[in-house]
């Protein structure tokens, strides 16, 4: 059934994300279209190799996006299976442009890289431009000067990603939506905070740092700061990170922010540990909306996260690869609405993504 939309992907579903961004996840599902107009295009993409680089299979996140992308592009676009090669950079540069390298010698008819590095992006851009093989970025997004220049050079290049400002924003708004009274435990007219950051290198982390405690500020509400460390996106380490900065400031914490969610959890470790209660004594946030974290927003144990719709993304990122094998013009830069979840809608998201 999947199947029957493929032949107007690009007549009618491709132009639609590409206009409206992301938006809904359920835009091709709906179309239509006969059998016989199906297999031309069918065939066309049973041939054709796609190369996947993930910075690091052991992230949460990108599991469950290059779960879905593997999925929508075999059972929707029609790519057979054996033709789509996932790699695992092992969050290293090095090792992921050797896997770049054999793509290229292997002859992939296009490539989706999740760098390690986004600022390695230009090198990446260059060795698979000079190939002439068609490159979508996920995720990582390089510079405004390397996504610029793609279309100055008219390169095949796309980016496909959402945009860390928002999601930053969304987690800062949750907290000033509670109020400063319902927050300031310590009564000291401000929030005390932690920030527990992605990794240095990465945009999206720069962002929601930044962005979440603007948001705040925005609201008129005071901040301070009491800590803030790099967790690298992972729960063990944020566990360890937050640990630490309960016993250091005590019942001075009033908010966590963690830049995603499994950093979140591992926050909910150590404030469990501590004997601290979220929604009674502190507050926690996390992106992502990883099913553990969203169960957690439904139970309370978690304030809220943001959902960084790895759905609609990996399938974007599907569509724009197979539509640089058809030829088609395609945008530079495809972005993708994040969505604020607390209590009220995360039944909804979890359902969604189940
Ligand atoms: C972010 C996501 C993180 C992590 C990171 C990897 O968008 O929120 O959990 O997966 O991407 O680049």
């Amino acid at each position: 059934m999947k199947k029957k939309f493929l032949s107007i992907l690009f007549a009618v579903a491709m132009t639609a994300s590409m206009l409206s961004g992301c938006g809904n996840s359920n835009t091709t599902s709906k179309v239509e279209a006969t059998t016989e107009a199906l297999s031309p295009t069918a065939k066309a993409f049973a041939g054709k190799k796609v190369g996947v680089c993930i910075y690091q299979f052991d992230d949460n996140f990108m599991t469950l996006f290059r779960t879905e992308l593997m999925h929508y592009l075999v059972d929707d676009i029609g790519f057979r299976e054996e033709n789509v090669i996932i790699v695992d950079g092992a969050n290293d540069q090095k090792v992921q442009m050797n896997q770049i390298e054999n793509f290229i010698l292997d002859g992939v008819d296009v490539l989706i890289v999740n760098p390690v590095n986004s600022s390695d992006a230009p090198e990446i851009t260059d060795k698979v431009n000079a190939a002439g093989i068609p490159l979508v970025y996920i995720n990582r997004e390089p510079s405004k000067a390397e996504e610029d220049r793609w279309a100055t050079d008219n390169m095949k290049v796309s980016y496909v990603g959402c945009d860390g400002r928002q999601s930053g924003s969304l987690q800062g708004e949750m907290i000033a939506d509670l109020g400063l009274d319902a927050v300031d435990f310590n009564k000291n007219g401000k929030v005390d905070y932690i920030m527990i950051e992605g990794d240095p290198e990465n945009i999206d982390s720069k962002n929601r740092t930044q962005y979440s405690i603007k948001a705040i500020e925005t609201a008129g509400i005071k901040v301070n700061q009491l800590y803030d460390k790099v967790g690298n996106w992972d729960q063990a380490e944020a566990k360890t990170l937050v640990e630490k900065a309960l016993k250091k400031h005590g019942k001075n914490v009033e908010v966590v922010f963690c830049n995603n969610d499994s950093m979140a959890l591992g926050a909910l470790e150590a404030i469990t540990e501590q004997k601290r209660v979220v929604g009674e004594d502190i507050f926690l946030v996390g992106v992502d909306g990883l099913p553990e974290a969203l169960q957690g927003v439904l139970e309370g144990t978690i304030t809220g996260t943001v959902f960084n719709d790895h759905i609609t993304q990996a399938h974007t990122a599907a569509d724009v690869a197979a539509q640089y094998l058809q030829g088609a013009e395609v945008e530079r830069y495809i972005g993708c609405d994040y969505v604020k979840v607390t209590k009220e809608n995360a039944q909804s998201v979890l359902d969604s993504v189940q």
